[in-house]
Order: structure tokens, then C-alpha cells, then sequence
């Protein structure tokens, strides 16, 4: 159970305390001319100033947290100094348990973790299984006719089936697939889209309809007492949450819904292409893997596992994890101000030469040679650390393993072509189109 910040008085002044270091604005003023990637803005930080440094796109900076032990200060040791802002993904996920703050959050992660872990996973492992034996079949086609099809979207539509079962006991049909093609549409628009929250949510209005319109009919479905072929799921816990808790409204229910939904899908699907992709470039991975012991073996899953987690590691899909200081603070011996904008960021911690041998380097090995990853939980954090972590972390672990079982054995992807770039928006993904056939 997450356990709630314990509040703390702020910091005495210390006379030691020292302003973070700031980049220097004619290196910013150059990247921006140079139309630049954010994440190269943050790699120049870094590299310059180290793992506290602050930039400044406007008039306040923004200070970027990358150093393991900063990371913990500001995730895990203390929460309620740097609290999430309110951030645009509200326009899509509303008050949902990833944007809750309070004690509305507390309630509403209580209710939904139970689901998550050892007992209440149980209930999913079979859907999970259900999925990924549909992927699998899929894929067998594709190998019988020779058909061109998209790697990413394949990964996507596990996901999602995954996801859509485990919510309201159904596997997932056509119509409702492609209604929830909005989903992605909303998420990649969100960083674009204009300040003002009635003309954001008028840019993508049919978008959020279509996506409330599938939300209400499942949650009716529930209400009519439609548990599926596959059992009550997440939306059932939810409903039922509604009898006893007048904080579950209609409108919370779609929240939470349209929240497991999102956070539940885009990340696992954007990881599971990202590993496709690694494994194209570094086919002895996928053998190694492979070799580590038999069908259903522990050492094959664990072999399994680590690729999941070397991916994780090069691209975690929440790159970065934006966090405002609720008051004045000292962090790793810097002042920070209250109101800072503070932007931890895995996808650089993980990539840092002082805690990684050779980071660029695709090596499942880290994680499954003892010593090989930092000691400090601050160093690898894909689903995030402390009591805002990932709720799905066992669920992501769980059926992007359980989808290797069934696909890598069978089957290797032929890429007809790989996106040179690589898009940072709110999540970190391939930029471009996956076509490939399948060999089987
Ligand atoms: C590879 C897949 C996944 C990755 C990399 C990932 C990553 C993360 C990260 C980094 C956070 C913390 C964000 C922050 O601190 O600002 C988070 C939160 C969350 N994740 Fe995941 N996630 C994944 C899959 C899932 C799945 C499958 C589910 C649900 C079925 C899920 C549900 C959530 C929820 C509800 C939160 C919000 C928790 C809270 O604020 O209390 N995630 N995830």
C-alpha cells in the first residue's frame, strides 16, 4: 500500500546552501535557434552542470533532476515538497488516480491497488494469457500469407485487448478499437495543443467524444450487470466503489477508466515496439534469451524479463516526470524555490555514464548479473519510485513477458523499414511507421 507523505517542516537556511547551477542563456538561446530536442537541452544540462542544473526557458528556470540520490530526495523521501502539476493530460484523463493530488489520490490509489498486486493480480493473469495467444495467432497469419503489417500497431492492439479485458471482462471487438483510436490521437496532440483549456479541449472535442462515448456504454454494460466471458474486472471494482463512496461519480468512474486505459496501454505498447526494434538490431539478444532454458522455464522468463527491462532502461516511455516544489526547499545542498518547476528525468539518469558501463549499449545482461545496475532505487526508475510510482509496474512486467513467451520462439519481425527518429512528447517513442513481415 502506498504509504502517505508524512508532512515535514520545511528546511532551516543553511549557509552552505548553494544556487543550482544555471545553464548559460547563450547556450540555450543556440538551441532553441537550432530547433532542438528537449531531451538535448537536458543532455547538455547535464553533461555541464551535473545531476541538480537549472535552465531557463522563460522567466523562472526549470531545474532538472537526474543524480540517483536527488531523484529519491524528490520521489521518494519527500513527496509533499514536489507535488505534480496540474498537467494538460487532465483534458483527457480528468481527475483519475495519475493526476489526483490529495486526499482524493490517496482514496483512489487505495481502491485500485489491491488489484495490482500478489492476490488481485491473479485475476488477470488468465486475460493476460488471452491476449497474448490472440497476438500470437495474429502473427501466424501474417506469417502464413507473407502480409506487411505494423509492429507498433500490432504491440498497441495487445496492449489494449490486454487492458480492455482486464477492465470489463471482455476481449476487445473492432467497433471499440477503433473508437479508441482516439486515445493516441488526444495523447500525441496534448504537448501542441493551445494554453487555454476551453479551446484545448475544442481541438480534439470529437476525439474526447468518441472516448466518453465508449466509456459510457462499458460502465452502463456494468451497471446492467455484464461481467463478461472473462469475469468482473477494474470497472467493476469501480462501479461497485460507487455503492459505498459518493466520491465515485459517473464522472470519476469514466476518470479512473479512461486513466487505466491510457496510462495502461500507451506505455507497455510503446515499450514492447521499442523492444522489437532492439532485438532487430541485436539479433544475438533475442537468442541469448531464448537459450536461457526451455519453454516456461523461470530462467527463460527471467531471460525474458531482463530484455524488458534493458528496453525500460534506453527508452523509458515516461521519460520525464515533471513535479512542482510546493515550497521552499534544499536539495542536494541547492536552494530551490518555492513554485519551481522541477523535471526528473529517468530517460537521462539511465543513460549516465557514472552509473551505467557503456549506457548506449543494448545489454540485457545489467539485469541479470548481480552488481551491474546502481545500487540506489534512485538510478533505474521506469515506473517511477516512492508513493506515485506505477501502480501497473507488476501488470507491464507481467504481460510484456507473458507476450515474449508466445511470440519470440515463433516468430522475428523482418523490418522493411525503422524510423530514424525518435519522438519526445509524453511519452518517448519510435517516430514513424514499423513495417514488417513475419518469419515463422
Ligand atoms: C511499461 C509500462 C509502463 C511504464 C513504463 C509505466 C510508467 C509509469 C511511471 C513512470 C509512473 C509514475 C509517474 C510519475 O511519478 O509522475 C506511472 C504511474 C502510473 N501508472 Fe504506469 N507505467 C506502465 C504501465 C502501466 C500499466 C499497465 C498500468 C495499469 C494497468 C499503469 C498505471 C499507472 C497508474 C494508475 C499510475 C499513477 C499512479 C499514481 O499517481 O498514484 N501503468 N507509470
Amino acid at each position: 500500500m502506498a504509504t502517505p507523505a508524512r508532512p515535514s517542516s520545511p528546511p532551516s537556511p543553511s549557509p552552505s546552501a548553494r544556487r543550482v547551477p544555471e545553464l548559460d542563456p547563450a547556450l540555450v538561446a543556440r538551441w532553441q535557434a537550432g530547433g532542438g530536442e528537449l531531451v538535448d537541452l537536458f543532455a547538455e544540462a547535464r553533461e555541464r552542470l551535473g545531476g541538480v542544473a537549472a535552465f531557463r526557458l522563460g522567466p523562472r528556470p526549470t531545474v532538472l533532476v537526474t543524480a540517483p540520490e536527488a531523484v529519491r530526495h524528490v520521489l521518494a523521501l519527500h513527496p509533499e515538497r514536489y507535488v505534480k502539476r496540474s498537467h494538460r493530460a487532465r483534458l483527457l484523463i480528468g481527475d483519475g488516480v495519475l493526476a489526483a493530488t490529495g486526499a482524493s489520490w490517496q482514496r483512489q490509489r487505495r481502491l485500485l491497488q489491491n488489484q495490482f498486486t500478489g492476490k488481485g493480480m491473479r485475476r488477470y493473469e488468465q486475460r493476460i494469457t488471452a491476449a497474448a495467444r490472440a497476438g500470437a495467432a495474429r502473427w501466424d497469419a501474417y506469417a502464413r500469407t507473407g502480409q506487411v503489417f505494423d509492429v507498433g500497431e500490432e504491440m498497441r492492439r495487445f496492449a489494449l485487448d490486454t487492458i480492455w479485458r482486464s477492465l470489463t471482462g471482455h476481449p476487445l471487438d473492432p467497433g471499440t478499437e477503433r473508437e479508441l483510436a482516439a486515445v493516441p490521437t488526444v495523447v500525441a496532440a496534448l504537448p501542441g495543443l493551445p494554453a487555454d483549456s476551453a479551446d484545448a479541449r475544442g481541438a480534439v472535442a470529437d476525439e474526447l467524444a468518441r472516448i466518453d462515448a465508449v466509456a459510457s456504454r462499458a460502465i452502463a454494460a456494468v451497471r446492467d450487470g455484464d461481467a463478461g466471458p472473462e469475469g468482473p474486472g477494474l470497472l467493476h471494482v469501480l462501479v461497485e466503489a460507487a455503492g459505498t463512496c459518493s466520491a465515485y461519480t459517473d464522472r470519476l468512474i469514466r476518470d479512473e477508466l479512461v486513466t487505466l486505459l491510457v496510462a495502461g496501454h500507451e506505455t507497455t505498447a510503446t515499450t514492447l515496439t521499442w523492444l522489437h526494434l532492439l532485438l532487430d538490431r541485436n539479433p544475438h539478444a533475442r537468442e541469448r534469451a531464448l537459450a536461457a532454458g526451455p519453454d516456461g522455464s523461470p530462467e527463460r522468463r527471467q531471460a525474458l524479463q531482463a530484455l524488458v527491462s534493458e528496453t525500460l532502461r534506453l527508452y523509458p516511455s515516461a521519460w520525464m516526470l515533471p513535479r512542482s516544489a510546493a515550497r521552499d526547499d534544499l536539495l542536494a545542498g541547492y536552494e530551490i524555490e518555492a513554485g519551481t518547476d522541477v523535471l526528473v528525468s529517468p530517460y537521462l539518469t539511465h543513460r549516465d555514464p557514472e552509473l551505467w558501463d557503456d549506457p548506449e549499449l543494448f545489454d540485457p545482461a545489467r539485469f541479470t548479473t548481480p552488481g551491474r545496475r546502481p545500487a540506489d532505487p534512485g538510478g533505474y526508475l521506469p515506473f517511477g519510485i516512492g508513493p506515485r510510482a506505477c501502480l501497473g509496474l507488476q501488470f507491464a512486467l507481467r504481460e510484456s513477458t507473458v507476450l515474449l513467451e508466445h511470440l519470440l520462439p515463433a516468430h522475428t519481425p523482418r523490418f522493411q523499414s525503422t524510423p530514424t527518429r525518435t519522438a519526445y512528447g509524453i511519452t518517448v517513442r519510435p517516430d514513424g511507421p514499423t513495417p514488417a513481415t513475419v518469419d515463422g
